[in-house]
């Protein structure tokens, strides 16, 4: 399954850490592309390169000046838009888990009514407000079964290895 992540609305002024949060949990949780819309950003996708560099992988970062013609474009993906007024995850995960690609829509400030409807499925992470970076893990989490939890990553520079104490890595 191909997995991408559009993030609504970037502010440069008042987002950059939130949004770089929104990438590198995209990446760590196996997705292949973040796009983004609202503000271009070179340093955002700058930091995710450098990361993906040295880390390993194939992650891909890319700004979108209309969101809502990428989502009309991305005609076999089902479109996941992720809001706290959405479907609970438990009733939509095993449908969910059957498509082909998913094209997972997260929020910024307030999300325009035409992507609640553009989407095939709204779906809710407790039905409580979090944050897109919290609702993304836990969505991509349940999605994965945890299995990127021990994914090694392919081409990485720099290996981190798990230790009770201190910090080890490989180069
Ligand atoms: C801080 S919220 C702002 C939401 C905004 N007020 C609106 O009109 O939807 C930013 C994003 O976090 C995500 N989010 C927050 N709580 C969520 C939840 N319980 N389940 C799923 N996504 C959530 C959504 O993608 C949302 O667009």
């Amino acid at each position: 399954m191909k997995i991408e992540i559009l993030r609504l609305s970037h502010r440069i002024q008042r987002d950059p850490r939130l949004s770089t949060h929104v990438a590198l949990t995209a990446r760590a949780f196996l997705a292949s592309k973040l796009y983004y819309s609202g503000d271009k950003d070179s340093s955002l996708e700058n930091s995710l390169n450098k990361v993906t560099k040295q880390f390993g992988g194939n992650f891909k970062i890319e700004y979108v000046k209309d969101p809502t013609k990428l989502i009309k474009e991305k005609k076999d993906y089902t479109i996941v838009h992720l809001t706290v007024y959405g479907e609970t995850l438990p009733s939509t995960l095993t449908k969910l888990k059957k498509s082909k690609n998913l094209l997972i829509i997260v929020g910024g400030e307030k999300v325009p009514p035409e992507i609640f409807q553009l989407s095939d499925y709204n779906v809710s992470i407790t039905s409580q407000p979090i944050s897109e970076v919290s609702a993304l893990a836990i969505f991509l989490h349940e999605l994965h079964k945890g299995k990127e939890l021990t994914k090694k990553f392919p081409k990485a520079k720099i290996q981190i290895l798990p230790s009770k104490k201190g910090k080890k890595f490989k180069k």
